[in-house]
């Protein structure tokens, strides 16, 4: 009975650690394990383990490929096989940069995966045409035996790009249009109404003392529309701009926004500022614009500061507050959700090559 003692703990032991693993396989926290066999260690894997995974792939809308060393096709889902039109056996061994117009730059963009995850947009050849896509890589073997692409189609994402654009557009046409509008023939019926109150002022003594008064009054809301109407005209399109250039555009729209806002905005821009194409001098005005109607209503920020930078051909804007900034949760998905500024303003600046950051 003593001599049984120790094997009895040893089997306690042995039941006690296999209920463990059986409890850990059923939580799917293990997913291999290695049993000791006559003949040496052996790794089972589980059958289910990478199921999960495996099912997401196939059913992703985006397409995905598993590449080998060569940059051919080892493995690739459902979508895209149809992205491209083929079918998925006819894409195994296939060299995936075949698929892309710009096989240099697909080339290179393999060659970054190796070293880290990378990405970039390409066209993707199709059978009749080609489709813009991003493409998604990175090594995921430690020897960067293969490399997995994800391919994402872009068309609807360029086409609601393309219509932001054109707004934008027509949305500067019209704001031009009204500007000169307002500022032409509104501005002109004021400027004659208040001369024809001046001439009436002029002969007050023939009237009663309260009409005199309501001529004064009559005169200064005249003024007051007129001051107005210009804000409001040279608000929709700055004729600073086209006249005089972005420096003093902005000099003036900045005074305008101080006073009425009450937040204290600083400006600097370089010496010498040449004149830039009318479409980036309007697209930084209106990023100006936003930027610090952005300040206002968002920030709870008493100052801002304003800066253009210019580096040989290229052009910085920067806006900066000191308020609360956007949250980190809410930053993540400003670009797809709530208000058109911020999108707005990346269209623009895409559109002239540039880019935008928060
Ligand atoms: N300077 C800022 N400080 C803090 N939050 C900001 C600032 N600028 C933008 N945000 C946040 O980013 C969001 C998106 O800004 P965006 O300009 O695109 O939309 P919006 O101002 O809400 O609406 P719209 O510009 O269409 O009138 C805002 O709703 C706000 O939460
Ligand atoms: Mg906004």
């Amino acid at each position: 009975m003593t001599n049984d003692t120790p094997k009895l703990a040893a089997d306690l032991w042995r039941l006690h650690e296999a209920e463990e693993t059986v409890s850990a396989i059923r939580s799917g926290a293990v997913d291999a394990f290695v049993v000791q066999e006559p003949e040496g260690e052996r790794v089972y894997a589980l059958a289910t383990a990478d199921l999960p995974y495996s099912v997401l792939v196939e059913t992703m809308q985006q397409g995905a490929a598993m590449l080998d060393r060569n940059g051919e096709i080892i493995y690739c889902n459902a979508s895209l096989a149809a992205l491209v039109g083929q079918t998925r056996e006819s894409l195994i061994g296939v060299p995936l940069k075949v698929l892309v117009a710009d096989q240099l730059a697909f080339q290179k963009l393999l060659q970054e995966a190796e070293l880290q995850s990378c990405e970039g947009e390409m066209q993707l050849l199709q059978a009749d045409g080609m489709v813009p896509a991003k493409f998604s890589c990175r090594s995921l073997s430690s020897d960067k035996s293969t490399i997995g692409v994800l391919i994402t189609d872009l068309t609807t994402q360029k086409q609601e790009a393309d219509i932001v654009a054109r707004l934008q557009q027509v949305q500067d046409g019209e704001r031009r249009r009204l500007a000169r509008e307002l500022h032409d023939s509104v501005g002109q019926l004021l400027a004659s109404i208040a001369m024809n109150i001046a001439r009436v002022r002029a002969e007050s003594d023939k009237l009663s003392p309260e009409v005199a008064e309501l001529v004064i009054q009559n005169g200064s809301m005249v003024n007051e529309i007129t001051n107005e109407i210009r804000t409001i005209s040279h608000l929709l399109h700055p004729p600073l701009l086209d006249e005089m250039g972005l420096p003093l555009a902005l000099r003036w729209y900045i005074d305008g926004f101080m006073e009425r806002s009450k937040i204290r905005a600083t400006v600097e821009v370089p010496d010498g500022f040449d004149r830039l194409p009318p479409d980036t001098e309007i697209a930084v005005f209106r990023a100006v614009q936003e930027c610090l109607a952005n300040v206002h209503r968002h920030s709870g920020s008493s100052s801002c500061s304003v800066k253009l930078v210019r580096d040989g051909q290229e052009l910085q804007l920067q806006v900066e507050d000191s308020g609360s900034g956007i949250p980190k949760e809410k930053l993540a998905n400003v670009m797809s959700s709530g208000g058109v500024g911020l999108r707005g303003m990346r269209e623009r600046v895409r559109r002239l090559g540039g880019t935008l950051a928060i």
